[in-house]
């Protein structure tokens, strides 16, 4: 969501006559786009904060704005404690960029923008910007009303809003016309997406709009719910083609006391059920997570039920982070707090059963073929990467530049982040 809003901020910019440059020491205006769900990002953002504050000050006239959930989150205080910075903007102000730097230009400075009712705005395309991408983004809907005990994202991204379908299939099909093979549809609960005003129109329904559109040759969409995962939505997996087998479906934690503590609205036999029809639908869906440890409260007895979870389910891939206090939500105030040091150890056990999975799976595809969209150039020198269908990043020598092509390739070997393929 996040590199979505970034595109969104450059294309406006660029629009409105400025140029890039590839050197913060360089440029006028500094944007830094923040996220704050969890300590570790926060973190990063302060110290990025800190490095332009003090290009700054070696260049006065520099125009420094602080974006996104942490902007929102801190407003005022954020000028206070860097006062170096000329506005602060929320995610659900971004579409007010060239109004404040028109305020800005006119000598007004120290703009605070964080309010949360505006609905989601329109990118309007910049021809050529979305050049040479094979994937793109398009969101969907912004906001949660979900108010998880630990999450911050209701509090800094406001109410769930949705956008409306004809705007998003408009914005579908202008990256289609730039070149755009796959997109990815976004929102913070992309299932509970539902557009009222004159007809009745859900998540399924948006599929299968999209599935349509010629010259689009992958679909796919992130993050949804798991209590909202329907079975008319379970069923677009069987159904529509260009729907790519793969399903991220954050369970958080394998217990369910924590899972109630947490507010998730599912319990862990619920979510295993909900697995297992995805998986008689689909035998083939790769099914990636979200897990946390060390949520207050968590015994060692209901951290063993995650790791039984994880056995059970068997994910292609696991995102796990260490539960940390985020303010003025619920779980802040919770008592029973999990110290850092048994945190820590919790979430290096949970990974080291996690990377035997997902290391076996990988595995198992050697000697496979595969349908791999070719995305770019990889890491690995002199390499093209792609994606499987199911999500799995393929590295592959190759001698023409076949980027945007679909190549049937064969698995040579499977790593645990990535697969190497061959042309044969
Ligand atoms: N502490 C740790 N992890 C968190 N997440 C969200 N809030 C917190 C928190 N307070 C994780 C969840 C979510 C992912 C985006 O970040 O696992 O799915
Ligand atoms: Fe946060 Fe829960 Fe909403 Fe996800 S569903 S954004 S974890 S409140």
């Amino acid at each position: 969501m996040n590199e979505y809003d970034s595109d969104f901020l450059a294309q406006s910019l660029i629009q409105s006559g400025l140029l890039p440059v590839d050197d913060p020491a360089r440029a006028d205006l500094i944007l830094i786009n923040t996220c704050t769900v969890r300590e570790k990002p926060e973190q990063k953002a302060f110290s990025l904060f800190g490095r332009m504050a003090r290009i700054k000050r070696r260049k006065p006239g520099l125009i420094l704005g602080i974006v996104g959930c942490l902007a929102q989150q801190m407003g005022e205080g954020m000028i206070k404690r860097f006062p170096q910075i000329d506005f602060v903007m929320g995610p659900r102000e971004l579409d007010r960029i060239q109004e404040i730097l028109e305020q800005i230009y006119s000598g007004r400075t120290k703009i605070v923008a964080t309010g949360l009712e505006a609905p989601p705005p329109q990118p309007t395309l910049c021809r050529g910007y979305f050049k040479g991408r094979i994937t793109a983004f398009v969101s969907i809907m912004e906001g949660c009303n979900n108010f998880c005990s630990y999450c911050i994202v209701p509090y800094v991204r406001g109410r769930e809003i949705s956008r409306s379908p004809e705007k998003i299939l408009i914005e579908a099909g202008n990256l289609i016309a730039e070149g755009v093979k796959e997109i990815t549809l976004l929102g913070q609960n992309v299932n509970s997406y539902r557009w009222n005003e004159g007809k009745n129109v859900d998540f399924v329904y948006l599929l299968k709009k999209l599935n349509k559109l010629e010259g689009l040759l992958r679909l796919r969409f992130t993050t949804s719910h798991p209590k909202d995962l329907s079975d008319g939505l379970i069923k677009c997996f069987a159904d529509l083609d260009k729907l790519c087998p793969h399903i991220h479906l954050p369970f958080q934690a394998g217990s369910n006391q924590v899972l109630k503590h947490m507010k998730r609205g599912y319990t862990r036999e619920e979510y295993m059920e909900r697995i297992a029809k995805l998986r008689k639908v689909r035998p083939d869906i790769a099914i990636t997570s979200d897990v946390m440890v060390g949520f207050p409260g968590e015994s060692r007895e209901d951290f063993e039920m995650t790791l039984d979870l994880i056995k059970r389910v068997q994910f292609d891939g696991l995102f796990s982070f260490k539960y940390s206090d985020r303010k003025g939500t619920l779980a802040e105030k919770m008592d029973r707090k999990v110290g850092e040091n048994e945190k820590g150890s919790r979430l290096s056990m949970l990974q080291v059963l996690q990377k035997q999975i997902t290391l076996k799976k990988n595995k198992d595809l050697e000697g496979k073929r595969m349908d791999v969209l070719i995305e770019g150039y990889s890491k690995r020198e002199g390499q093209l990467k792609g994606r499987t269908v199911t999500n799995k990043i393929v590295n592959l020598t190759c001698n023409t530049n076949k980027i945007g092509s679909l190549l049937n390739v064969f698995i040579k070997y499977g790593f645990l982040n990535s697969l190497q393929g061959e042309l044969t």
